[in-house]
């Protein structure tokens, strides 16, 4: 931030504003971390003069870079000075709504606001319009904002009072959904909305901890952005874990289960809508959702670390109420073993991306009917958590199985 002020104040120095007298200087961060700055150059024609913006974009744009992660604009006197209509346009062309733009005067920060804040509704990058999205890329800028160089092959979504697993993540980098740009935010308990990266297994992760659920009434497609995202920063696999009710007396509360494919009855699909093909098909193919290599991976290293495996099909109902009884025997009779509110929409978004699945289940009840007693979320949090070290233990085992196939390769 020092630097962008000091190359944006040396420019304001310089500025050519000699109609208006109101100065402006800018600094922007290019996705390589230079530095270029831009003063307002007017002429006689006054209101054709250039912005301060735009002259440090052309030289951004003459250095050959293409992206802009930071920026930072300063001018004198009592109103903001904000980006015109046409800057906020020229910015976008070379970054996402979740630019942080920092609205300065020569004696520093006085506001910071972002690209998507500035931008009219209508003309915003909102994945609503491209739904690969803008959102993806404004969320990657922020990510490479904070962790440059950090390409895990791995994403991992922890599920419902999983989210402690993510605190045994080693020199982990933290960031808040809030910030990340497209990223729902979770609304229930057990679910922190952060994204943490680092290492587990010696592997590098990028860690969900939280995820929304399409009962908390946000529309399918805005799961998009998390494998999406996962996806643009290397990942090539994503692991999805979640809490889910039991079909079956021999799959037991409080033993993990292999995902082996699912039975979508949430009436919803992330992919509906405009199909940005640049991220994957309009049809995409779903007969191996889980992907089978890694399904075997995964019960090769539980049987290695005396984990129990169980294994079944996981069926998605839209909650959040849970099932009735009546519903339990009919999902038994499609072809389920287990229940749940979530997984589904990330597993299908994921697969149209062309991320490799893998899903785990901790089995937190018997599904209502099969249970002695009333069904309640209390008892999802407290039965993961009983369960969580253990899939800890696995997750691990599988990361390094993972990371030991690349030091192979390599
Ligand atoms: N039904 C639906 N979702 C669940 C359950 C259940 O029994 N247990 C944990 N999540």
């Amino acid at each position: 931030m020092q630097v962008l002020l000091e190359a944006a104040r040396a420019a304001f120095e310089n500025a050519h504003a000699p109609y208006s007298r109101f100065r402006v200087g800018a600094a922007l961060r290019s996705g390589s971390g230079r530095i270029f700055a831009g003063a307002n150059v007017e002429n006689a024609s006054y209101p054709e003069g250039n912005c301060a913006e735009a002259s440090a974009i052309a030289a951004l744009v003459a250095a050959g870079e293409r992206e802009i992660t930071e920026a930072l604009v300063m001018a004198e006197g009592a109103a903001l000075c904000t980006p015109c209509g046409g800057c906020r346009q020229r910015l976008a062309e070379f970054a996402g709504p979740g630019l942080p733009v920092h609205l300065c005067d020569p004696q520093g920060l006085r506001r910071t606001v972002t690209l998507g804040e500035l931008l009219p509704l209508s003309f915003s990058l909102d994945g609503a319009a491209n739904p690969s999205g803008g959102k993806a890329r404004s969320a990657l800028a922020v990510i490479r904002g904070r962790a440059p160089d950090f390409t895990p092959r791995v994403g991992l979504i922890l599920g419902s009072g999983l989210g402690g697993i993510a605190d045994a993540i080693e020199d982990a980098t933290v960031l808040d959904y809030a910030d990340l740009p497209g990223f729902p935010r979770p609304g229930v308990e057990g679910h922190a909305g952060r994204l943490v990266l680092g290492r587990l297994g010696d592997a590098g992760v990028a860690c969900l901890q939280g995820r929304v659920h399409l009962y908390e009434g946000v529309p399918a497609r805005a799961v998009n952005a998390l494998p999406r995202t996962l996806k643009a920063l290397g990942c090539e696999i994503l692991i999805l874990t979640n809490a889910a009710g039991s079909l079956r007396p021999e799959i037991e509360p409080g033993a993990i289960a292999l995902i082996e494919d699912h039975i979508n009855l949430l009436g919803q699909n992330p992919l509906v809508g405009a199909n940005d093909a640049a991220t994957g098909p309009r049809f995409p193919d779903m007969s191996e959702v889980y992907d089978g290599e890694l399904r075997e991976r995964a019960r090769r290293v539980a049987k290695r670390l005396g984990v129990p495996l169980r294994a079944g099909v996981y069926l998605a109902t839209l909650g959040p109420c849970f099932e009735t009884p009546a519903e339990i025997r009919a999902f038994r009779a499609l072809g389920a073993d287990l229940v749940g509110m979530s997984t589904v929409p990330e597993a299908i978004s994921a697969r149209h991306a062309g991320l490799k699945v893998l899903g785990l289940s901790i089995v937190t009840n018997l599904a209502a009917g099969l249970a002695p007693h009333p069904l309640s979320h209390e008892e999802t949090l407290t039965q993961a958590a009983g369960a969580a070290a253990t899939l800890e233990r696995l997750l691990r085992g599988l990361l390094e199985d993972l990371a030991h196939d690349d030091a192979n390769a390599t």
